[in-house]
């Protein structure tokens, strides 16, 4: 039987609970006997905790319990690093606990019988501070004699260093025949997804402590957890209810363990639900950089010799900054074949809120600087930005920076000449040709790449299992995986690819989904890994599904647990590796209009031209692309994250400022390119991430080309335009 299912635009199976509002979200969960949680942060960036005093909110009205660090029993969690305290103070093993570090630290947490009661009292308790002195500036953090974050962990504030060495870039400059240097600042940007953090824990049937609140791992959270509690795993249960929005945001726990550990201690339901002010302090933030890069070409239009410096404000704790500033190594060279590079990458800790995973993950920052570097280049050497950015792409076997190929096809050029085509880009930019009134258009092109799936040698694997149900032929198909579904269709996705590998209609086919009891470990939904690693497991477990169907086992089960190809750790010294096993492409266009009397910028048209193997459906692809971009819109021209000695001012939607559908570009033009990924199921890739990665350096460019003037730090505010026309102080 072969029904095709795959290339569909079918509708998102959980958009009508979504539409009607039937769909529980973590903050829409509620059990009988239920308690309310409130949490005390830190409100201050730095000091030491001398002493928690607890008996008034205790004493409070409809108070069932306050725990404070000595309540956790391993005071340590993190994604990455375990350097974070669950709660900061005094009273637990763990050393350097009694500091807090960022304005979101926790520090106590007050469970009772109503939310307002929980809140009342949570401004009682009385915290006896010491305070120290805050560190705000990365590169401040890095010099020797800095103060110290964290005092127990390495020698200095600098807790990423990655080196890229290819090469002789000394000896190339001298063969340069242009050479640009420039210093670039990337912005801090906050997920600002619908849902804030909110969840329900309670002890389930079997009596394990479940926890119901958004992820992107539930095996990760239930692990984590577990560690905080020091109990096996197995007596955690993750399950995730819907979820508004993640984008890297979600990677990080939030207020998990806080409710699982207050359900185990009173054996009762405990939610929490934060505020939009809570969840801007309290969560990550895409990464600030300072990138300082030297570029030289020869005439003939090869870049011969590329040197970057990109210093990364990883804040308080670890989370992913070892992971994420890792792409901004690899990405630092842009999508283009450089023969001679030298690229250090520093993650540094700050008393910032901390640096995370946010869409993109380390490459739009490090990929920022290498478009505009390219744009700069192609100016000085007379050439269209388009011809100049071909005439480098990097080709099939190319070695990346790293020193090895890209193991899926370089499309790098396709893209660009799908992206040019789209876009109607002539040669040379509009300069000059704009007409002499105060609203001035003009054109800009970037292009990138990042890599699918988490690897720098971890073993990446994804799990499903498929059950087939019937007698004589396939009546019911049943889905079992973990991966989670945070808006962006990748449930929909994995049901349509089940139905394919089977050979039912998508009807047929039924989801079981992130739940630690009932699905096994599927991975995090990131590094745009999820369509890949979930249609691999998937038609692993088909396979073997059908197989069984033909003995005729009733019902017929498999699971698969897929593998994906091997990767390496980057050198130490250079950064030899072979990271990933799959990147993707992309290529964009964008047409600004810049207000040159009130500093506004305008975004007419992008044209998005991503190469993702294949799209599983169409139509959800599209809207990552339109997301994306209007995601990446808002980090380029208008969020404008603002921090003061390390509390953060922006911290409510009204002063931190997103876009709504006032300020979207007029048109996103989504290009598909179906160039196959020889390990992707059905040849896809993945395109999460894909089509944020250029918007900023094609927005950048076509400033430049309406007004003449390159600004080399974002957002491009009404206020930093103006400023660079030097039309104000
Ligand atoms: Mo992501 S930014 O890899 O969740």
């Amino acid at each position: 039987m072969t029904v095709q299912t795959i290339g569909k635009s079918l509708p998102r199976v959980d958009a009508r609970g979504k539409v009607t509002g039937s769909s529980p979200y973590s903050g829409d969960l509620s059990m009988p006997g239920m308690l309310h949680m409130k949490m005390l942060f830190a409100g201050r960036p730095h000091a030491r905790i001398l002493s928690i005093d607890t008996s008034k909110a205790e004493a409070a009205p409809g108070v069932v319990a306050v725990y404070t660090a000595k309540d956790v029993p391993v005071n340590e969690y993190g994604l990455q690093w375990q350097d974070q305290p669950v709660l900061c103070g005094p009273g637990s093993a763990k050393p350097g606990a009694d500091v807090v570090r960022f304005v979101g630290d926790q520090v106590a947490v007050v469970v009772a019988n109503t939310e307002a009661q929980a809140a009342s009292a949570v401004k009682l308790i009385e915290v006896e501070y010491a305070d120290l002195p805050v560190v705000i500036d990365a590169e401040e953090a890095m010099k020797p004699g800095a103060t110290r974050i964290h005092e127990h962990i390495g020698d200095s504030n600098i807790c990423v260093h990655y080196k890229i060495r290819r090469g002789n870039v000394d000896e190339a400059f001298q063969y340069s025949d242009v050479i640009v240097e420039s210093e670039y600042r990337t912005p801090v940007q906050e997920h600002a997804y619908l849902q804030p953090e909110a969840g329900l824990a309670y002890i389930d049937e079997a009596g394990l402590i479940t926890i119901e609140c958004g992820g992107q791992w539930t095996h990760e959270d239930q692990h984590q957890v577990a560690h905080a509690l020091g109990m096996p795993d197995e007596k955690i249960r993750v399950v995730y209810p819907a979820i508004g929005g993640a984008f890297g945001g979600r990677e990080d726990m939030s207020v998990q363990i806080a409710l699982a550990l207050a359900a185990w201690k009173l054996q009762r339901p405990v939610r929490i639900i934060w505020s939009r002010q809570e969840s801007m302090i309290g969560h990550g933030k895409r990464h600030a950089t300072v990138i300082r890069a030297k570029w030289g070409a020869t005439s003939n239009g090869k870049v011969n010799a590329i040197e970057n410096v990109i210093i990364g404000d990883g804040g308080a704790y670890m989370y992913t900054s070892n992971k994420v500033l890792g792409n901004s190594a690899i990405t630092s060279t842009g999508p283009y074949f450089i023969p001679n590079a030298k690229t250090d990458v520093y993650g540094v800790y700050t008393n910032n809120v901390p640096g995370a995973a946010f869409r993109g993950f380390g490459a739009p920052q490090a990929l920022f600087m290498a478009e505009m570097q390219m744009d700069k280049l192609a100016e000085k050497l007379g050439m269209d930005p388009v011809k100049f950015r071909l005439k480098n792409a990097l080709r099939d076997g190319d070695p990346l920076g790293v020193g090895t190929p890209s193991p899926s096809p370089v499309s790098v050029v396709q893209c660009i000449e799908a992206a040019r085509d789209r876009f109607g880009w002539e040669d040379g930019k509009w300069k000059g040709k704009h007409g002499t009134s105060h609203l001035r258009r003009g054109r800009g092109f970037a292009a990138g790449f990042k890599n699918i799936g988490f690897s720098f040698g971890y073993q990446e694997n994804c799990w499903a299992k498929i059950e087939l149900h019937g007698a004589t032929k396939i009546e019911r198909v049943v889905l079992y995986h973990s991966g989670a579904e945070v808006g962006q269709g990748a449930h929909t996705v994995m049901m349509q690819m089940a139905a394919e590998a089977i050979g039912v209609p998508f009807e047929k086919v039924n989801l079981v989904a992130s739940d630690t009891v009932k699905t096994g470990n599927s991975g995090s939904v990131s590094a745009s890994r999820m369509t890949f690693m979930s249609g691999n497991a998937i038609r692993g477990a088909a396979e073997l599904a059908l197989k069984k169907w033909e003995a005729e086992e009733r019902p017929a089960i498999a699971e698969y647990k897929y593998l994906a190809p091997l990767t390496t750790q980057f050198d130490h010294d250079t950064g030899y590796s072979t990271p990933n096993f799959a990147y993707a492409f992309v290529a964009q266009a964008a047409e600004v209009e810049v207000d040159t009397e009130t500093g506004h910028v305008r975004v007419i048209r992008i044209v998005s031209a991503d190469d993702l193997g294949k799209p599983i459906n169409p139509a959800l692809v599209e809207g990552q692309i339109e997301g994306a971009v209007v995601q990446a819109q808002g980090y380029t021209l208008l969020e404008d994250y603002k921090t003061k000695n390390g509390r953060v001012l922006t911290d409510q939607f009204s002063t931190y400022l997103i876009p709504t559908v006032w300020d979207i570009p007029e048109k996103v033009e989504s290009v598909i390119l179906e160039i196959p990924d020889p390990n992707g199921p059905w040849g896809a890739r993945g395109v999460g991430e894909l089509p944020y990665l250029a918007v900023a350096p094609a927005i950048a460019s076509a400033i430049h080309d309406a007004t003449g003037v390159w600004i080399d730090e974002f957002p491009f505010t009404p206020e930093r335009v103006l400023r660079a026309l030097g039309k104000i102080l």
